[in-house]
């Protein structure tokens, strides 16, 4: 067992499991005693690629030698080159580059209110109860999960919920002047929560009907995690921003808010900014990242192996009625546990699986997009005996 000597003085706001990392490579997180692990939580859905993926610590390397930071005050040709391989995805957008998906909120509802910034007193962005979108007094401003927020009020003014999936509720709220309606396409913090295809289209129709603008948070759901480059794309909304997180650094820190140029321009010279933001280490990781993710064949492996994850998961509802829903999409799923997700969780880790909850009763699937049909097939066979445990 390593040293572990210090750790008490780390201030305790994660849950910890007892696996001390040495290492990790693909699918697999090796503890200091030499297990293995199957690793179905990705970083929570960082580790697109996988763990330390060969392109990524080529890229590292070479990058390390040339500069690790000089500033956002000159010119990295890095930062142009991801932001232009980022318009290979389909969203025509001018780029902000942060460290974390919370900043990118923060961008984009800095970015809204200057865009209006003549009528912003009393006018509001609506957002999704049960929605998710980071813990900077910003976006959790815009989460709507009281429980994370209550302990921290004042918070932010300006911020209206509604149920998600409720087109009325929506159509009600946008009736008062709205700056902006604020959405995940999956909610996968607030427990994998999906929505219709018409529920899609009526949020389209009537955010455009108010003239509010469209912010979508594909810090989770984005960069192919649901077979697509993001997840609007499935069902044909139109945003007007995007945020991005997670996967795009390939395991290090970096976030971008995607603005359509005309919404952008309402970002002047020191309306904003961040030190690290775009850092070329983190650029250089993402270039790798969206160069695989573009290339020949990957999204439709994740659509296919995703496939093969969500019937997999419906078989195992058939046989086990603990089991109330599974939803999700490409390589994102979620099932819910008539009695909590805690017990299968626990089990699954004895095993050697590792998976992550998303609420209270919903165990989450968020494997590499790299993962192989073997280790689906194996991730499957162990939740069997975590379930047969519990
Ligand atoms: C949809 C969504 N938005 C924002 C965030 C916050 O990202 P970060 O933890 O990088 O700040 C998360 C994190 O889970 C998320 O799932």
């Amino acid at each position: 067992m390593e040293n572990l000597d210090g750790l008490e003085l780390i201030i305790p706001v994660y849950s910890k499991r007892p696996l001390v990392v040495s290492r990790a490579k693909g699918c697999w997180v090796y503890d200091t005693n030499g297990n293995a692990y199957l690793d179905f939580v990705s970083g929570i859905g960082v580790n697109a690629l996988g763990h330390t993926p060969e392109c990524v610590l080529e890229a590292l390397a070479d990058q390390m030698r040339r500069y690790l930071h000089v500033s956002n005050l000159y010119i990295d040709p890095l930062q142009a080159e991801l932001a232009k391989l980022l318009q290979g995805f389909g969203f025509s957008s001018r780029v902000f580059f942060a460290n974390s998906g919370t900043e990118a909120n923060e961008a984009a509802i800095k970015l809204a209110r200057a865009y209006r910034n003549d009528t912003n007193k009393g006018v509001c962005i609506v957002a999704m109860e049960k929605g998710f979108h980071g813990r900077t007094l910003g976006a959790l401003s815009a989460t709507g999960q009281p429980k994370l927020k209550t302990p921290f009020e004042p918070l932010l003014e300006g911020f209206a919920f509604v149920p998600f999936g409720d087109s009325m509720a929506l159509e009600e709220a946008l009736e008062k002047p709205t700056l902006a309606v604020l959405l995940e396409v999956i909610q996968a913090e607030g427990g994998v929560n999906t929505a219709s295809d018409g529920y899609f289209a009526e949020v389209s129709r009537l955010a455009e009907r108010s003239g509010a603008l469209l912010i979508v948070d594909e810090v989770q759901t984005g960069l192919g995690r649901t077979g697509k480059p993001y997840a609007f794309q499935h069902v044909g909304l139109k945003p007007d921003i995007v945020t991005l997180g997670k996967a795009l650094g390939g395991g290090l820190p970096l976030a971008c808010m995607l603005a359509r140029p005309e919404i952008a321009e309402s970002f002047k010279l020191s309306s904003h900014g961040s030190t690290f933001g775009g850092n070329p280490l983190a650029v250089r990781a993402g270039i790798e990242v969206v160069k695989t993710l573009q290339s020949d064949g990957f999204l439709a492996e994740v659509e296919s192996k995703g496939a093969l994850l969500s019937k997999g998961l419906r078989a195992l509802q058939g046989e086990f009625p603990s089991i109330q829903d599974v939803r999700g999409k490409g390589l994102l799923w979620g099932v819910e546990l008539q009695a909590g997700a805690k017990c299968v969780l626990d089990a699954a880790f004895d095993l050697g699986l590792l998976l992550h909850s998303a609420g209270e009763s919903v165990v989450r699937f968020i494997p590499p997009l790299s993962v192989s049909r073997q280790e689906i097939e194996t991730a499957l066979a162990r939740f069997k005996e975590a379930l047969k445990q519990c």
